[in-house]
């Protein structure tokens, strides 16, 4: 059976069939790496992944970032540091085995509170609640092409801080002070457009909505420029939604993409292992 890739929409994300992660061979690496800089967000179906399957596929990509700090901190499986559990399921004491619940989280980029954010992330689904808990993602190179002039004239030059205080299912990150002032906030600094190391297009780069700024304005005339500017990159065209198999294996990129999750029946079960691949370097400005 060969590689097949098929796009998934217009501005983001392709299937890719044919492929068993756990025996993949260079060639066939080669070819799945190439999807992923041209859609920007893979997905591969039916998959049979190991926490060392796991592993050793996202090492193929580059080197590995330790998981986020969430609101219960770092929660890894015994003996897989690297991983990251996102998960609703609670533990024999009660307590949860991985992060963000079973709300909803809004739409962000990973980690880009960080100065050098992963490049990618992956996803692999093991178990998968009956319905709800879709990841939605869109495809900001696809939203930067289409920027109405006013909006990029207003956003040129400027950089966008980008809050580590809260995750993106809205908990308070563990050890962090809790505010609403994105200058007072922990976080990074970054170009609101990039230029993406490895094709060379624009794109735009959000990070999250909740205590962003864009330098130099006033707060309030960065928020209603945020308000513009996020309501025109989540408009449908721009975003795919994802339907969750157990054994689908996601992965996105990081700097050309935003995902958010749809909440989902806290009585159901899903559990997702994650990794993230460490940034090569840190964002660059489109027009640097
Ligand atoms: C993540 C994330 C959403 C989901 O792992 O980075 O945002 O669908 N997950 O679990
Ligand atoms: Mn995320």
């Amino acid at each position: 059976m060969g590689i097949a890739v098929r796009p998934l929409g217009d501005a983001v994300g392709a299937e890719i069939s044919g492929v068993d992660i756990a025996r993949l061979g260079d060639d066939d690496f080669a070819a799945v790496e190439r999807a992923w800089h041209t859609h920007s967000m893979i997905l591969l179906r039916g998959q049979t992944l190991g926490g060392d399957d796991l592993l050793a596929f996202s090492r193929r990509f580059g080197e590995l970032d330790p998981p986020p700090n969430q609101e219960r901190g770092r929660i890894s499986p015994p003996g897989y540091p690297e991983i990251y559990v996102v998960s609703n399921v609670l533990d024999k004491n009660g307590d949860p085995i991985g992060a963000l619940g079973a709300g909803e989280a809004v739409w962000h980029t990973d980690m880009s509170y960080l100065d050098t954010p992963p490049d990618a992330s992956m996803l692999y689904a093991l178990e998968i609640p009956p319905e709800g808990g879709d990841t939605w993602f869109c495809g900001m190179q696809a939203a930067c092409e289409a920027l109405p002039a006013d909006l990029a004239r207003r956003l040129e030059g400027r950089r966008i801080k980008h809050d580590g205080t809260y995750n993106s299912g809205g908990y308070l990150r563990k050890g962090v002070t809790p505010t609403d002032d994105p200058m007072a906030a922990p976080g990074a600094w970054h170009p609101a457009i990039l230029r993406h190391p490895a094709n060379g297009r624009a794109t735009l780069y959000f990070g999250r909505r909740r205590n962003s700024y864009v330098e130099g304005l006033s707060r309030a005339d960065s928020d209603a420029l945020l308000e513009d500017l996020w309501a025109h990159v989540t408009q449908p065209q721009f975003v795919y939604r994802h339907v969750w198999r157990v054994g689908d294996l996601v992965m996105w990129d990081n700097r050309s993409t935003m995902h958010r999750r749809d909440p989902f029946d806290g009585a159901a079960r899903r559990i997702m292992h994650r990794t993230q691949i460490k940034g090569g370097a840190k964002p660059v400005a489109f027009a640097a």
